[in-house]
């Protein structure tokens, strides 16, 4: 069976057209939402998502404000900017880029930004919103595209056996509560595997909906995926490949020719996952900017 390949470029493309067509509505109101990205140090792959994110944003309209800061840079001096643009009215999205360097103190900055700011949906306020079914809060940007994806590609979740393989705070825990929630999307049964699970192939096996999130390049094999099963990679890994001027190619958490020889459809590394987080993150500023000034918000999430 050829597996169908779920196109995230394209589908991230139709959310950006609903971005831009809410941003331009916004501006006959004389509002343009904004969106600050802040990175600390010069983590090469860090550094190459904000600049996309920049590019993004103003390619759709908004205003973006990018601040590169270097490793040095004190927890003192990284919540003193998250606070000033917590005070900026220009400004409706605040993210600071993760993983920050090791004397950061990632927890704290986190609870420093506004939650009504928070377009990542990692502020404990958001968290809890998620886990209690509250829509006004903010979801993550990589489980909500994760979770776009599905319901564009007319994958039903409803009733399906999901296992979410890894469990980390930015994809699986919330990625698990959004399939669970009730509604188009949702009303999935959840099993979160992780690197302490018994018999993961057994578990993954029994999944029609298997979404890989454990950042081990190429940990899926065809033995861990049932005949039909639909396959989400949300991995972007460097694997070393002297062969490439650049030496190394990106890989994801799947490995793609085998599995994609036995599932129903799946999502290529890039090209899947990876362009749906920056698209549900301006649709988020864009949510933000809304609920900041009043107005009715569709959520990013329906
Ligand atoms: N690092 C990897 N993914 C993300 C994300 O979605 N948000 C932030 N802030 N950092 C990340």
């Amino acid at each position: 069976m050829a597996a169908k390949i779920i196109d995230g470029k394209a589908i991230a493309n139709k959310v950006h057209a609903d971005s831009r067509r809410a941003v331009e509505e916004l501006k006959t109101r004389g509002i343009t939402p904004g969106l600050a990205v802040v990175l600390v140090g010069d983590d090469p792959a860090s550094r190459a998502y904000v600049r996309s994110k920049d590019k993004m944003c103003r390619e759709l309209g908004l205003h973006s404000v990018k601040h590169e800061l270097p490793a040095a840079t004190t927890q003192q001096e990284l919540i003193a900017l998250v606070e000033k643009l917590n005070a900026d009215p220009a400004i409706h999205g605040i993210l600071v880029q993760s993983p920050p360097p090791a004397h950061i103190d990632e927890r704290a900055v986190i609870e420093a930004i506004d939650p009504r700011k928070d377009v990542d949906g990692f502020h404990p306020v958001n968290v809890a919103k998620l886990a209690l079914g509250d829509r006004d809060g903010f979801v993550p940007c990589t489980p909500l595209g994760c979770q776009k994806l599905l319901v564009e590609s007319a994958v039903e979740t409803a009733g399906a056996h999901i296992v979410v393989l890894g469990r980390s705070m930015i994809v699986g825990k919330p990625l698990a509560l959004l399939l669970m929630q009730k509604g188009r999307g949702g009303d999935a049964t959840v099993t979160v595997a992780h690197s302490r699970t018994r018999n993961i192939a057994e578990v993954t096996r029994s999944a029609d909906i298997l979404i890989a999130a454990i950042g081990r390049a190429e940990f899926v094999q065809a033995e861990h995926v049932r005949e039909g099963a639909v396959v989400i990679d949300v991995g972007i890994n460097r694997v070393d490949d002297p062969i490439l001027d650049r030496g190394y190619r990106l890989t994801g958490d799947v490995d793609f020719a085998n599995v994609a020889a036995k599932c129903a459809a799946i999502t290529p590394v890039p090209g899947g996952v990876g362009p749906m987080t920056i698209a549900m993150l301006i649709a988020n500023t864009i949510k933000a900017c809304r609920q900041l000034h009043g107005l009715e918000s569709e959520t990013a999430w329906d």
